[in-house]
């Protein structure tokens, strides 16, 4: 019976994680850690797991750049990756030695199902010369053909740190514009004109891809105005994937750890995140002091494929293993690696 782990689940997320599913999940808990223990393994958790993963299994938590470093750097011969498939990529692509297990066997994510290598071959031969900055919501192949990667973290850094003035940042539309708009850079998205027509050259100071993710294209300034209607001093959060006009009408944008150290760091009355919703509920397990506006509650429905049973399961039957092929690896490692190297 996992009763001193139950003690400090019910303590932390008491009210957040219903209690007859705390008790099932304690006992989920202590068998993974064991698991773990046996296995020298290593849980990397993104931010957006459901409360009862994030507050418990994991080694370290927090968002893309962060678990990317903590993948390169890790001593553990085995990382499970509580988080989508791209991540858990980037982490092969870092420690190819290493066995990368995804507790899931998709788990995928609509922006980096939005773009394919052929795709930005397309786009190299439309503006040749022109450096590609891929975000790291992309699969390893379009990795492969790019010169350096971004996160939501330092995809402003990434783009400054250009020689030239002009760069190709794909597959997010509203993280691109965001960025366009803090470097002001002027956007354009390539029509299906033929490659070698002249009106594609006019301006390529930033040429971005219609890519989306599915959660934060539903948050609107509306949403804000409503929220602001009724709590006229809520602090207001918005992810870069969200769009423009929302990360405008916020006080603050940043990558899923900015936006917690945002509120750990500050006192307001109360805030709105508009992301993912597991970020709420985490922050609020760990600091109780917090008020959050329950606007909505959009889960992203990759990152709900990974559970605490299935995490389980990848660590008893090491599942499901991620490989990249060396042709595509090395290319896309060293994407990540000049991106790693920013700082
Ligand atoms: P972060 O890098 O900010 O954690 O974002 C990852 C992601 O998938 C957001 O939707
Ligand atoms: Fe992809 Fe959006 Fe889910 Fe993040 S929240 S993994 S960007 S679909």
């Amino acid at each position: 019976m996992a009763t001193a782990t139950l003690a400090k689940m019910q303590k932390m997320l008491k009210g957040i994680v219903p209690d007859i599913e705390l008790a099932y999940k304690a006992e989920l808990v202590d068998e993974i850690l064991e698991l773990k223990r046996e296995k020298g393994a290593i849980i990397l958790g993104h931010n957006y797991m459901e409360p009862a993963l994030y507050h418990t299994i994991p080694d370290v938590v927090g968002d893309s750049l962060e678990l990317s470093r903590k993948a390169a750097e890790a001593k553990e011969d085995i990382i499970v990756f509580c988080g989508v498939r791209f991540m858990a990529e980037t982490a092969k692509i870092l420690s190819p030695e290493k066995t990368v297990l995804l507790p899931a066997k998709v788990a995928g994510c609509s922006l980096a199902s939005s773009i394919t290598a052929a795709d930005v071959r397309e786009l190299k031969a439309r503006y040749p010369g022109v450096p590609v900055v891929t975000y790291i919501n992309t699969y390893a192949d379009v990795k492969a053909e790019t010169d350096i990667c971004c996160t939501s973290g330092n995809a402003v850094a990434v783009v400054e740190s250009l020689p030239g003035d002009s760069v190709i940042f794909i597959p997010d539309e509203y993280l691109a514009k965001n960025v366009a708009r803090e470097t002001g850079k002027h956007i354009i998205f390539p029509s299906k004109r033929a490659i070698n027509d002249p009106d594609n050259q006019l301006d390529v100071q930033m040429v971005g891809w219609r890519g989306r993710c599915e959660v934060h294209d539903q948050f609107t300034p509306q949403d804000v105005e409503n929220v602001r209607k009724q709590f006229p001093d809520v602090v207001v959060l918005a992810h870069p994937e969200c769009p423009p006009e929302v990360v405008e009408a916020a006080d603050f944008s940043g990558s899923t750890t900015a936006m917690v150290k945002y509120v750990q760091a500050t006192n307001a009355p109360r805030y709105l995140m508009l992301t993912e919703c597991s970020m709420a509920d985490n922050i609020v397990a760990a600091n109780p002091e917090k008020e959050m506006v329950g606007l909505c509650s959009i889960r992203c429905p990759h990152m709900n494929e990974i559970t605490l049973e299935e995490t389980r399961d990848a660590l008893k039957f090491m599942q499901y293993q991620i490989e990249v092929p060396e042709e595509i690896r090395k290319p896309a490692y060293r994407a990540v690696e000049r991106m790693l190297a920013i700082g």
